[in-house]
């Protein structure tokens, strides 16, 4: 695949309306959320999980991807059909999450460099084959007591862009997900400055590597205080840090920005995404690959019931759509279900 089908991939994932739906978790972090709600996890649990999300009955106009894990691609949904075959049925693109997680960093304790980088040729091959179109690699950065770390960040950044590179060789669209941590007390200033410093880094490890910026995405965080930081902060004022940021730093040759919702609450990451879709026009489209913002009222419907299959999807439909209207500014706060 060359570099017009890149871009035509690109594109199509932030597609005016639409952004993706990030059902990634590895089997650890699924099984934590799940066993928080009282549901065990088993392979046929997860499985029920993600066919009720991805076949969702008309989330298709608002879904243009879903990233998967390993384990979900070579599932198939409760209907029978391979998870990849159901969502190329639906006009969904099929994504995968190619890292093999964060681990300690050496020489540096509090951090993380994210693996995967070995074998990844020959598995990009094997996913494409399976039909994976677009990948998603994320890479984390704490915020703490002298960190970030340059050390972290440059090698974050470095395998953020080899792993780019190696997608786009194998026709596969690279989602670059560099995200900087809420957790801690900072303020919203100190993560403008580490997100600013982390995307720098990142944008020019891409330029090196000669990454195809118009046949990429990039999954930022929005820039936001600490879960513990005291700061009261209006979203008007999370839009403006997070769009100044960005307009510093992510060159207008990328056709897209999507969100990830980083522990942000449902209503919060999409009054955050409607806010700065208000202040457009905008060089990219701003958009949404959340996970937990999109999932929580699903999970939360579902209740690990057979039974409660419809309404699971009822309400993940609903929260879809108020995302998506985000997309366009035109969400209120008045479109939540009390
Ligand atoms: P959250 O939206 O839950 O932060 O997850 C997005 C994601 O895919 C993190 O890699």
């Amino acid at each position: 695949m060359g570099a017009t089908k890149l871009r035509s991939t690109a594109s199509a994932l932030v597609a005016p309306g639409k952004g993706i739906l990030a059902a990634d978790e590895s089997t650890p972090t699924l099984m934590k959320r799940l066993e928080s709600l009282g549901i065990s996890s088993t392979d046929e649990s997860r499985r029920f999980y993600r066919s009720m999300l991805t076949t969702t009955p008309g989330a298709s106009e608002q879904i243009s991807g879903v990233i998967l894990y390993d384990e979900t691609i070579r599932q198939s949904t409760i209907e029978g059909t391979p998870f990849p075959e159901q969502l190329q049925r639906d006009g969904i693109i099929c994504g995968i999450k190619v890292d093999t997680g964060a681990k300690e960093l050496a020489a540096s304790p509090g951090e993380k460099v994210t693996e995967g980088l070995d074998g990844l040729r020959d598995r990009l091959s094997e996913y494409r084959e399976l039909g994976a179109r677009f990948a998603k690699w994320r890479a984390v950065i704490a915020i703490g007591d002298g960190l970030p770390s340059s050390y972290c960040i440059g090698v974050n950044a470095h395998a953020l862009a080899r792993y780019a590179i190696l997608c786009q060789e194998a026709g596969i669209v690279p989602v670059v997900e560099p995200e900087v941590l809420m957790d801690g007390d900072h303020t919203i200033e100190r993560c403008y400055e580490v997100t600013a410093k982390t995307l720098h880094a990142l944008f020019d490890e891409l330029f090196e590597q000669q990454a195809m910026l118009d046949g990429m995405l990039l999954k930022a965080n929005m820039v936001l205080p600490g879960k513990d930081c005291p700061q009261q902060i209006s979203v008007e004022e999370v839009a403006e840090q997070t769009v100044r940021c960005l307009r510093d730093v992510v060159p207008a040759a990328v056709p897209g920005i999507v969100f990830l919702s980083g522990g942000q609450s449902s209503k919060h990451a999409t009054a955050h995404l409607n806010a700065m879709n208000n202040m457009g026009p905008h060089p990219w489209e701003l958009s949404f690959s959340f996970a937990r913002a999109l999932q929580q009222p699903a999970l939360d419907a579902w209740k690990g019931e057979e039974s409660n299959f419809g309404a699971g999807q009822e309400a993940f439909h609903h929260r879809v759509k108020l995302t998506s209207l985000a997309r366009a500014g035109k969400y209120t706060a008045d479109m939540e279900r009390s």
